[in-house]
């Protein structure tokens, strides 16, 4: 996949993909859409209820969410994070990453670990209670373990140019894929997508957006 390396307002970095006119964050933050969206809606809305979390993410792409949830995670709450990509970045895309220079806890050999750790098996790199597994697949074939997910952060490219990812048979599959309670957040608030996660038994929230944007959503199972 061609990448462009891209300033975003926040002084973060993210990657243009010429090809589907698209960028992997919001070019008025990348840093400040990633804390808006997973973080602060996802990450620390639920954290008051567990000392122990399983995390997806789809879209694993520059490691930030990861990172990120090192970051604001308590040193004392196990996290069992899975992250799945089919892109993964180019070494001399991963040496470009700033992410440290935004947010002091983040720290560059954190962002190295993390990307150069192999694929498809688990690690703890960050920390002894942090679990890491990238699996690089496509999402559409990686078949999801029922009833585990406490957080999911669903970071694909838009649903106009990327629609085999927003589609019912995702939605159900991850929704039998969390935990009853479990949260999906994503920057996507497309009428289609929220009727199709209401339809697969999400009940979803509209919050508002990151970095200008109107609107987000955060769906919960519930059973
Ligand atoms: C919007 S970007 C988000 C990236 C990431 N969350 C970040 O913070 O950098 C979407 C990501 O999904 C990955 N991706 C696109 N299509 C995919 C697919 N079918 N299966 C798995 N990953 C995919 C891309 O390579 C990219 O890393």
């Amino acid at each position: 996949m061609e990448r462009e390396l891209c300033l975003t307002k926040d002084g973060s970095y993210t990657f243009y993909v010429p090809a589907l006119h698209e960028c992997y964050h919001s070019i008025n933050g990348a840093v400040e859409e990633a804390l808006h969206v997973y973080i602060r809606a996802g990450l620390l809305a639920i954290l008051p209820l567990h000392t122990s979390l399983h995390i997806l993410e789809m879209g694993f792409g520059t490691g930030l969410n990861l990172l990120l949830t090192e970051a604001f995670s308590p040193d004392d709450t196990s996290v069992f994070y899975t992250a799945i990509e089919a892109y993964p970045l180019q070494e001399q895309e991963i040496q470009k990453l700033n992410y440290d220079k935004i947010i002091s806890d983040i720290h560059v050999e954190n962002i190295m670990k993390i990307h150069h750790l192999p694929w498809d098996e688990t690690f703890y790199p960050l920390r002894h209670n942090f679990a890491l597994k990238k699996v690089k697949v496509l999402f559409e074939n990686y078949e999801l373990e029922k009833d585990l997910f406490d957080l999911v952060y669903f970071d694909a490219f838009a649903p106009d140019v990327q629609n085999e990812l927003w589609t019912d048979e995702i939605f159900t599959s991850l929704y039998a894929s969390m935990k009853n309670g479990g949260v999906l957040c994503t920057y996507s608030a497309k009428g289609i997508l929220r009727r199709r996660l209401q339809a697969c038994g999400f009940k979803v929230e509209r919050l508002q957006g990151a970095c200008g944007k109107r609107e987000m959503l955060r769906a919960v199972k519930v059973e």
